[in-house]
């Protein structure tokens, strides 16, 4: 394949990332996007294996590392559960990281890239902050995986003077790279390299140790931000303007999603970015005094919920975590075509941070063949609770504790929350007792319009059904 052919692919693909990026933000055209993706991955890879950079030898070690890395990445994605789908996100941003570390070191030591004067320092330049942001993406990735699956703890570390750590850190990388630019030989480059590299591991580790785990889906989209810039250096590296695009368009969405989400959970945008995060961290669970309940709560059979909402006008379903884990959301829906052919208002409210990834709830509700239309974000429908007959959660928690609002003190206060305790009755849907993932107690439950029906959120909605139907 020509240069030029290969450009024109590259531009091809670049359009459709473009493209697909726009449809994934809307559940509609959500297939689609994911569609122009692929089409547009599999038409960069093609252009790279026949494009002119790569040789007969070089084409049997692409295909060697496609059937092994894919099939490693089937394999994975067949058996990860959905719950488990942010820890594996987190696992590939690692690799992504790593891949620019290696990259960064093989374009170092290649001989047959011959450059001189300014040219030479502003590769070396890329290489140097390549694999700085690779290193900080690969080690922060391993240790957000590491919490997320709870082989770390979720408890933050807080070093004392972390700051200035990390302050002085910078300032060493700063002065190394000025050393590694001005090394004549590659052997006199490589210890600035190699110091630089170690430093960037410990801050990533650093960085991500001291995040409470509470607090780590916004690192999970910062991290993804993190990889995406990663992916552009490597792509200045190897002069590829299609990986350095991709890289930017990876990196800029992360960033926005991250800002999206610190507002959903009331965090300061600017100190997750510095990585000096986590020092208010919610209490996790185990901090008995956060976790423990404070009242009396009313029960609820699942024949009494059925009448509820066989009598309300309208409802609002507040789905969380625990839909997921029961994988009711069929139910959920089969519960909601009933309720609506009865002429009952049903509507869903939407979190930003239900569940345990961005759109969470969504997948599963256009999973369960929800209707779009009945499907509201948080800030579209919260106002609307006080005129609601019946607000149902569904195995939420954090996002719907009204200490969020009322505690100053509260771990989590200042999040914004679906105010489902301003619905004429409320019913909340879990196991137990048992606080979510921010570990703390939630007062909704005690509310003199508040009732609990415990069980397994598939069970008991299997049960509101049949009673519903009778
Ligand atoms: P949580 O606050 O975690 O609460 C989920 C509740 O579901 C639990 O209290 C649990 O109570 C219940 N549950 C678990 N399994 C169940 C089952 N089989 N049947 C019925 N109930 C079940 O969830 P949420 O309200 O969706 O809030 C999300 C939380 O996760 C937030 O704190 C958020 O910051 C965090 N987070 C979000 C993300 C993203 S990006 N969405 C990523 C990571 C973390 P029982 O044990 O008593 O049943």
């Amino acid at each position: 394949m020509s240069q030029s052919l290969a450009t024109v692919a590259y531009l091809g693909a670049a359009i459709l990332f473009i493209l697909s990026l726009g449809g994934l933000s809307n559940p509609e055209t959500s297939r689609r996007g994911n569609l122009f993706g692929m089409i547009g991955m599999g038409l960069a890879v093609l252009a790279t294996i026949f494009g002119p950079r790569v040789g007969p030898n070089g084409m049997a070690w692409i295909v060697g590392a496609l059937v092994v890395g894919g099939g490693i990445g089937l394999y994975a994605a067949r058996v990860v559960k959905m719950t488990q789908m942010p820890e594996l996100v987190a696992l590939m941003h690692s690799l992504v990281g790593l891949a620019a570390c290696l990259v960064g070191f093989a374009s170092y030591v290649d001989t047959s890239i011959q450059l001189t004067g300014a040219e030479k320092a502003i590769h070396e330049v890329e290489i140097y902050v390549g694999i700085l942001i690779g290193a900080v993406t690969f080690s922060g990735s391993l240790i957000a995986f590491g919490k997320l699956n709870g082989k770390i703890g979720g408890k933050p570390l807080l070093l004392p003077g972390r700051h200035w750590m990390n302050l002085l850190a910078l300032l060493v990388v700063i002065w190394f790279g000025r050393e590694f630019v001005r090394a004549e030989t590659i052997a006199d480059g490589m210890l600035p390299l190699i110091v630089m590299t170690v430093i960037a591991l410990l801050f990533g580790v650093h960085m991500v140790m001291a995040i409470g785990g509470a607090d780590m889906p916004v690192v999970v989209s910062m991290l993804n931000s993190y990889s995406g810039w990663a992916a552009a250096a490597t792509g200045f590296m190897l002069g590829n303007d299609l990986l350095i695009v991709t890289g930017a368009l990876v990196g800029s969405s992360g960033a926005i999603l991250s800002y999206i989400m610190c507002q959903a959970m009331n965090r300061n945008f600017i100190s997750v970015i510095a990585g000096g995060f986590g020092s208010g961290a919610p209490a996790k669970k185990g901090d008995a005094a956060a976790a423990e309940p404070q009242g009396e709560v009313t029960p609820v059979s699942a024949q009494e919920t059925a009448e509820m909402l066989r009598d309300a006008k309208s409802v609002i379903i507040v789905p969380g975590y625990g839909m997921a884990v029961a994988q009711a959301q069929h139910t959920v829906n089969e519960i909601t075509k009933t309720l609506r052919g009865q002429g009952v208002n049903v509507r869903f409210a939407i979190h930003p941070v239900a569940g345990r990834m961005p759109g969470h709830m969504n997948v599963l509700l256009a999973e369960a063949k929800v209707p779009y239309d009945i499907v509201m974000e948080m800030d579209e429908i919260n106002d609307d609770f006080p005129e609601t007959d019946v607000a149902i959660v569904i195995g939420a928690n954090d996002i719907v504790n009204p200490a969020a609002q009322d505690d100053p003190t509260s771990p989590i206060a200042g999040m914004p929350v679906l105010e489902v305790w301003k619905a004429k009755q409320s019913i909340v849907m879990k196991r137990s007792m048992a606080s979510g993932y921010a570990g703390v107690d939630n007062p909704l439950f005690y509310k003199e319009n508040n009732r609990m029906l415990f069980g397994d959120a598939k069970k008991m909605l299997d049960e509101v059904l049949v009673a519903l139907k009778s």
